[in-house]
This record gives C-alpha cells, sequence and structure tokens, in this order.
C-alpha cells in the first residue's frame, strides 16, 4: 500500500473515498465537519439532526457522490468523546475505515486529519492503523480476494508548511506498521512451516538485510554453554532448539549508557510436553512464539529508527513436545546460571527457556532487561485479552515502560511481585521449582520464577498471552496475530 501525503484542500481530493472522523458531542458538527456539511448542502446537519450521524465510537456514515467534493465517497467514522480522545483514537478510526472500504472493494482513499490533530504524531498513528489494518491471515488460502485490496493512502488536511514533519511522521508510522507485520506474520505460522530453525533463518535473513549483527546458535552450541533449562524443553523433539541473537550497536554510543536485553520466548509448538494440553483449542499453541518474534520485529524496526542505545535481542526458540527422551514431571536441570530448577509441570516450559534467554542476555552485557512472553492461562483469568501484564523489579525502569506504552497506545497493566511470592518457586528438592505449590496468583508465579534469573539487573517481564493473539476480528485488525507490545518497545529504546 502506498501512502502519501497531500496538502490541497480536501474538496479537491481526486479518490475513491474521503475518510475523516467526528466526536459524540451535542455539536458533532463542528470544523472540518461543518465544512463538508455546508459543501454538501446541510446534508451532515440533517443526518445528524435525524440521529443517524452521532459520532459514536466506530459508528459508520458513508455517502455515495458527495455534492461539493471530488471524491466518490465520503465516510465518516464515530471517534467517541473528544476528551477521551487521543493517537490510538486515530489508529483505530483509520485502521477501522480501512477495513471498511476495503471490504466494499475501494482501493483509493484519503484519510482527512481533523482541524486540532495536525500533528506529526497523529501522520504517524494513522498510518500505523492503516498499515496494521491491510494485514490479512490468508497466506494460505489459495482463492484470494485479489481484486479487494487498498492501493493507496493520502494522508490529508495538513498545510504545506507541515509537510516535513509530517512525512517524517508518516515514514516512522511505516517504519514500525512493517515491523509490526513481520512480526505477526512470523506469529501466523503454523508449526510445520516455522521450526526453531526456519524461525531462526528467517531472523537472520532479515537482520542481513537490515545490517543487523546476528549469530545463531545450534544445539551443539547451546549444549556447550550449559543452557539446560532451554535443553530441557527442546529433549522432547526431534526438531533441534536454536538461540536467536540479534544486535543493534549504534554508530556513536555514550560510554555508560545503558545496554537494552530484550528476550522473547519463542515455543514455536507448545503441546504441554508430558504434562500434555487438553486437545480442545491446543492449534491456538502455534502463537507460543509471539514473544520472540516481538523482539525479532522491535529489532527490524530500530535497524531503520537508529536510536542511539545499543540494544541486544535473544529469543530462545524450541519445541515442546511428549517425545520418548521428553522431561519428566519431578526431573531436576541446571540452568545455564548454575540455578537447579525442579520441573514439577512441563507445560510451564516458557519460564524454562527464558531462565537461560536472560542469563545468555546479561552475560552479553545487558543492563536493563525486557521480556515478552505468552507466558500463562493465568494472565488471561486476570486481565482478558485487553491489557498486557507487566511486572518488574525496578519501578523507575518500569515507569519507564509504561509511560511508552501509553505513548504507543498499547493498554498495560502492573501486578506485585512481592517478596511474598518468592516462596510459591521455593523448591523442596532443588534451588526453585517451575510451578507454584498452592493455589493461586499463576501469573505473578511465572514472573517470579524469571525474577530469579534477572538478579540485580533491572527487569521487566510483559506476559503477552491473552493479547497477542485476537479471537475474532476487530474493526481494525484482522483475526489472529496482534503483534502487541512491539510499538511499545519501539517507543521505550527510540526514547531513552
Ligand atoms: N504457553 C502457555 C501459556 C498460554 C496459555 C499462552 C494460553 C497462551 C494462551 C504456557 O507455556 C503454559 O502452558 N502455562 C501454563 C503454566 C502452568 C502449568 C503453571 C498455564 O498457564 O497453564
Ligand atoms: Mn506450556
Ligand atoms: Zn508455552
Amino acid at each position: 500500500m502506498q501512502i502519501n501525503l497531500d496538502t490541497k484542500p480536501f474538496a479537491s481530493l481526486e479518490t475513491d473515498a474521503l475518510v475523516t472522523y467526528l466526536f459524540e458531542d451535542s455539536a458533532p458538527v463542528q470544523g472540518r465537519i461543518a465544512e463538508l456539511d455546508k459543501l454538501a448542502g446541510g446534508l451532515l446537519t440533517r443526518l445528524a439532526k435525524s440521529g443517524e450521524l452521532t459520532g459514536k465510537n466506530l459508528e459508520f456514515t458513508l455517502v455515495h457522490a458527495p455534492a461539493g467534493l471530488k471524491a466518490a465517497r465520503l465516510l465518516l467514522v464515530g471517534a467517541g468523546k473528544r476528551e477521551q480522545a487521543n493517537p490510538a483514537t486515530l489508529r483505530k478510526v483509520a485502521g477501522a475505515a480501512l477495513r471498511y472500504l476495503k471490504a466494499r472493494g475501494v482501493h483509493k482513499l484519503a484519510f482527512l486529519v481533523r482541524e486540532n490533530d495536525l500533528t506529526a504524531d497523529a501522520a504517524q498513528a494513522t498510518t500505523e492503523g492503516a498499515l496494521t489494518a491491510d494485514f490479512e491471515t490468508d497466506k494460505y488460502k489459495t482463492d484470494k480476494k485479489n481484486d479487494k485490496s487498498i492501493e493507496s493512502l493520502t494522508v490529508s488536511g495538513y498545510a504545506d508548511t507541515e509537510k516535513s514533519a509530517t512525512e517524517k511522521g508518516i515514514a516512522r508510522g511505516r517504519t514500525i506498521a512493517d515491523a509490526q507485520n513481520f512480526a505477526r506474520d512470523l506469529v501466523n505460522e503454523p508449526s510445520n512451516k516455522l521450526t526453531p530453525r526456519i524461525l531462526a533463518d528467517k531472523a537472520e535473513a532479515m537482520a542481513r538485510e537490515a545490517g543487523l549483527a546476528v549469530e545463531v546458535l545450534d544445539e551443539k552450541k547451546i549444549a556447550d554453554l550449559k543452557m539446560g533449562a532451554l535443553l530441557s524443553v527442546a529433549q522432547g523433539s526431534v526438531e533441534p532448539p536454536r538461540m536467536i541473537v540479534i544486535t543493534y550497536a549504534p554508530a556513536n554510543p555514550k560510554p555508560g549508557a545503558p545496554v537494552i536485553g530484550l528476550v522473547g520466548k519463542a515455543v514455536t509448538f507448545d503441546t504441554g510436553g508430558i504434562s500434555i494440553k487438553p486437545s480442545d483449542g491446543m492449534e491456538k499453541m502455534k502463537y507460543d512464539m509471539a514473544g520472540g518474534a516481538t523482539m525479532i520485529g522491535v529489532m527490524r524496526a530500530l535497524a531503520t529508527l537508529k536510536p542511539n542505545v545499543k540494544v541486544i535481542c535473544v529469543v530462545p526458540a524450541t519445541e515442546n513436545m511428549p517425545g520418548g527422551k521428553a522431561q519428566k514431571p519431578g526431573d531436576i536441570q541446571t540452568a545455564m546460571s548454575g540455578k537447579t530448577i525442579e520441573v514439577l509441570n512441563t507445560d510451564a516450559e516458557g519460564r524454562l527457556i527464558l531462565a537461560d534467554g536472560i542469563h545468555y542476555a546479561k552475560q552479553l552485557g545487558a543492563t536493563h532487561l525486557v521480556d515478552a512472553a505468552t507466558l500463562t492461562g493465568a494472565v488471561v483469568v486476570a486481565l482478558a485479552n485487553v491489557n498486557v501484564g507487566v511486572f518488574g523489579s525496578d519501578q523507575a525502569w518500569t515507569d519507564k515502560l509504561l509511560a511508552s506504552a501509553k505513548a504507543a497506545g498499547e493498554k498495560m497493566w502492573q501486578l506485585p511481585t512481592d517478596d511474598e511470592y518468592r516462596e510459591f518457586i521455593k523448591g523442596s528438592f532443588a534451588d526453585i521449582q517451575n510451578i507454584s505449590s498452592g493455589k493461586g496468583g499463576g501469573a505473578i508465579t511465572g514472573a517470579m520464577f524469571l525474577k530469579e534469573f534477572s538478579g540485580d539487573t533491572p527487569w521487566i517481564h510483559l506476559d503477552i498471552a491473552g493479547t497477542a493473539w485476537n479471537d475474532d476480528a476487530k474493526p481494525w485488525l484482522a483475526k489472529g496475530p496482534t503483534g502487541v507490545a512491539l510499538r511499545t518497545l519501539v517507543h521505550l529504546v527510540t526514547s531513552l
């Protein structure tokens, strides 16, 4: 999809559809909506009076052959309450409009940014909304509807003097949305098409193309480095594990600057192992590598955005299978850090592979850590598919991430890591155990396990089990992988 900026007056834009948005307000017809209304001879005022045009969140009003415009259609999208609006609103509105029009065979649209929103951030959000909305998960369908595609989006409403800043916003939006869609593409792949080796190959190809340093550790190197926790999960599968390491290094690093370690869980399929999962819904466990995909996607964006800090991305990749060599409940493993782990449930495998990933990231020089993982069903119980679960060992570092989440329009909610929870994973026969002996606090238990391996290094854990996959399509996003947390992490790293 092409995205371009046009500073012509909107009435003279030639396009299949001119899109703008209005707010739920006692007077929704104001500003640019009033200008449109005037051109259309009061049509919008009449629609508002009749109750058909209210500005309610994601209400669509489509007018064909609108008077006074060169556009073939005018689409008005409700944006909800003005006081609740932010860049995330624009992202959704632009995305929902694109999907609405794409379904109706429209190929070209222009998006008119409202008079009070003319910032580079708004242009970025519009671009992100459109590109992520355009992403489809029909890769393996042989009867693709090729006639239903969007060729171009024209961002409009800006003055000529705002051109260069707006174009920068659009370019940044494209970099981030392309990276998010790259991650979603990986998550969409079924496990027979994306084994740990194939994921590593794809990450390596991306890194080489983007000019990033990359190293993939094979099963032998993983064994040499004594990554016993990762190996214990991998031993039940005929597919060998991989440890993917991608590094971004700035041209002029500041001495003493932080080094960010991004660690992502990539279980390309999670059967549960010997503690096998029920068959109902098990097919979804192909998305158990979403944390890894997000981190690889973040690196892709950083290669273009060139922040001034060094970032090391570490992605342990494996299957979790109940093969003849699989680990069994009660087995005791030694992690790379030297800590011993009693594996009471082989389905709590994400924390095992991340234990070695986190330790390795520290060994490679990370001074600040973030991990992302589809770690627990318990986080879905706590926060459903709305908020990412956030856990942290250092409040200043965690606050930075939460501020970035806000700025990037991703909902995240912090959960506690009090010392009391540490008791949950105290081992009977080893240093620690991989599940709690008691009941409750499942998402926290997972976080506390990871915290053991972060040590004194400021660390954040993002549990994206509930948010990395949409069970139903949203008006602005296809069903399936969401690419959640990528925008927040790109914001975090580029704002340090
Ligand atoms: N990959 C799952 C977590 C998950 C659940 C992701 C639902 C996405 C949707 C993880 O490896 C797992 O199986 N966790 C167990 C932990 C338990 C054994 C302590 C869980 O949540 O049931
Ligand atoms: Mn599991
Ligand atoms: Zn898992």
